[in-house]
């Protein structure tokens, strides 16, 4: 019998992705959106392995309907930046979604859930006045957060260590770098004109399908309790070498490691080693 995931966020850039990646690799999907699905996902009339259901996971009712029955849940759904809604309901709004997936999921007794952390938990924007303690930035440059979009991220870790802890269930937080679209690799080599529109990053990316099959391996990993990766390609969105952006924009910063030539600034070592993440996809290829 193949898995049946709840994907949650399904109709947006990272869940589409999600959703593609493991009906390709075999899964079974109930993707859930708050909105309509999206043309872009397969016709759900047309395969039996998937089924889509609208839902409001601001509301608990809505949340457990859509995870009872399910083995695991991959959970997407979020306001995905700071500056689209005040700070407030940013918040307010990530954090009642987060709570009601993962109390839902302890609930319903899922096997896993895997979910969106993201990259701004470890203290973006940088600037010249936030730089970063460290490179690269690892899972330990945490918790930094400054905005209600990161900090709704950092209190998700929190939840998930927590109700992990109460009911036995692994939770893997993926701290996802800037997720991008190949389409707008064309956009990259202009990056090379104007940095400072990438320094927030720490000009880091993570190609959609690579952040989807870092989904899939958090499903699929033998994990213990509420674990948290960073998820970003192995390279920076940039032309110029890692050391010349690093005398540039991060002086005094201290270099624990050597860096390749265009190594990203942060380390997925830790992902590698303990989910095979392995990212495939990059803009110097496309
Ligand atoms: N895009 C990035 O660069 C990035 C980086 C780091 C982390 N993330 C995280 O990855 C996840 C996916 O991001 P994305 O870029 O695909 O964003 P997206 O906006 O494309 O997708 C998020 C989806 O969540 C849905 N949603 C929002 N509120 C909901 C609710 N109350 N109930 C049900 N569904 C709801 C939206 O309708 C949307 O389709 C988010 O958790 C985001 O915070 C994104």
């Amino acid at each position: 019998m193949p898995k049946r995931i709840c994907v949650t966020g399904a109709s947006g850039l990272a869940g589409r992705a999600v959703v593609a990646d493991l009906l390709e690799h075999g899964y079974e999907v109930l993707a859930t959106d708050v909105v309509p699905p999206s043309p872009q996902l397969p016709a759900r009339w047309s395969r039996p392995d998937l089924t889509y259901t609208q839902a409001d996971l601001t509301d608990y009712g809505d949340a457990f309907e859509v995870i009872a029955g399910v083995d695991a849940v991959a959970h997407l759904a979020a306001i995905p930046a700071p500056s689209i809604f005040t700070p407030a309901r940013t918040l307010n709004v990530n954090n009642a979604v987060n709570s009601n997936v993962f109390l839902a999921a302890a609930q319903a007794g899922v096997e896993r859930v895997v979910w969106a952390s993201s990259e701004t938990t470890l203290g973006l924007d940088f600037g010249p006045g936030n730089l970063p303690w460290y490179l690269p930035l690892d899972e330990d440059h945490y918790p930094r957060p400054t905005s209600t979009y990161s900090l709704s991220k950092v209190l998700g870790e929190s939840m998930a260590e927590h109700v992990s802890a109460w009911s036995g269930i692994p939770f893997v937080a993926l701290r996802f770098s800037n997720v991008i679209d190949p389409a707008r690799y064309g956009e990259f080599p202009a990056f090379e004109e104007a940095p400072e529109s990438r320094l927030f990053n720490a000009f880091g990316y993570i190609d959609v399908r690579d952040a989807a099959s870092s989904v899939r391996l958090g499903l699929e990993a033998e994990v213990t309790g509420a674990r948290s990766y960073v998820i970003a390609n192995r390279d920076t969105v940039m032309s110029r070498s890692t050391a010349a952006l690093i005398e540039e924009f991060f002086p005094g910063v201290e270099v624990r490691r050597e860096l390749g030539e265009h190594e990203s600034l942060f380390s997925t070592e830790r992902a590698h080693v303990e989910l095979g993440f392995e990212p495939r996809h990059g803009w110097r290829d496309a």
